[in-house]
């Protein structure tokens, strides 16, 4: 089939693509450069062009904390632009596939949240998320909403890079420990992805790396795995006083049979580690 990425210059938008091509189908990747999503009638006018079989949007606002004081840019592109996206791909017929957040739930469930679970957005960042699920939903009849979480890939800044330099240069780092997740590598969820757009298995699905754990305990797990001698000290939210709130616990699972299931989240780590020290082999 012929896949359209959007966002296809960010972490998961690259994995996506790169994805797609291993899977075998023909793939149309626009980073921000080539297709604004903000800008409805180019997405439009490029989604008639080109007559993909399925879009897949890896554009959004990103930066959780930034989104508190930029309000209006969070929800133009998690809010709005999903929407305007979902519907020129059903004008031409294709099915869409967005991407959203754990950071919807407010984390007070205390185990792993299904998609049944209400949403309770504590960030204006989780706010734009799930303000850009129902309009897509809405626009077109073959839509996915995929929530994942907690990311790391080759393609961008993520937590596991910035432990592994922080670890380097010091002798410990302080980490918090009060908030649960599922980290989830972008291969793995990129792979799952373009099979999932490739069904007929519409609707909500949680998509995350197997287990949970604490950003701390994150931490550990990458300085044991690339054994680096750093030490972990557990702080909490409050401690590290970030501008956004978020959820103490986020884990997400899946009540649908058919949802995409991932490995657990330290074999993934191995594997993203391993891909780094691969990359990094190729580039000396
Ligand atoms: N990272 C996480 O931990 C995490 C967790 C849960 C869900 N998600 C979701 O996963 C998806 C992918 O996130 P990511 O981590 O890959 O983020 P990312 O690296 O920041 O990628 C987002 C991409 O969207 C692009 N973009 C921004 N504005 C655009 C516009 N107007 N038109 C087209 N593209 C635009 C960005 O381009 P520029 O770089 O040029 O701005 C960037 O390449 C997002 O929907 C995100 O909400 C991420």
């Amino acid at each position: 089939m012929k896949l359209l990425v959007t966002g296809a210059g960010g972490m998961l938008g690259q994995e996506v693509a790169a994805a797609a091509r291993r899977a075998g189908h023909g793939v149309v990747a626009l980073a921000r450069a080539h297709l604004d999503v903000t800008r409805t009638d180019l997405v439009r006018r490029r989604f008639d062009a080109e007559r993909p079989d399925a879009v897949i949007n890896c554009a959004a606002y990103t930066n959780v904390d930034g989104a508190e004081e930029d309000r209006a840019l969070a929800f133009a592109l998690n809010g709005e632009a999903p929407a305007a996206v979902a519907a020129a791909a059903a004008e031409v017929d294709a099915a869409v596939l967005h991407v959203s957040s754990d950071y919807v739930f407010d984390g007070r469930k205390g185990e792993p949240y299904v998609e049944s679970d209400a949403t309770a957005p504590l960030s204006v960042y989780g706010e734009s998320k799930l303000a850009g699920e129902e309009p897509t939903a809405a626009a077109n009849r073959r839509h996915f909403v995929v929530r994942s979480a907690w990311l790391f890939g080759l393609g961008g800044p993520n937590f596991v890079d910035t432990m592994l330099r922080l670890g380097r240069e010091r002798e410990e780092v302080r980490v918090v420990d009060d908030q649960v997740g599922s980290p989830t590598s972008c291969v793995d969820l990129a792979e799952a992805l373009v099979r999932l757009v490739a069904t007929d298995h519409y609707g909500l699905h949680h998509v995350a790396g197997g287990g949970a754990c604490s950003w701390a305990e994150l931490a550990a797990e990458t300085f044991r795995q690339a054994e680096l001698g750093c030490r972990v000290t557990p702080i909490t939210t409050a401690e590290m006083g970030r501008p956004a709130p978020r959820p103490a616990y986020s884990a997400l699972d899946s009540e649908r049979p058919e949802t995409p299931r991932l490995r657990p989240w330290p074999e993934a780590l191995a594997a993203y580690l391993a891909a780094r020290t691969e990359r990094e082999g190729a580039i000396a």
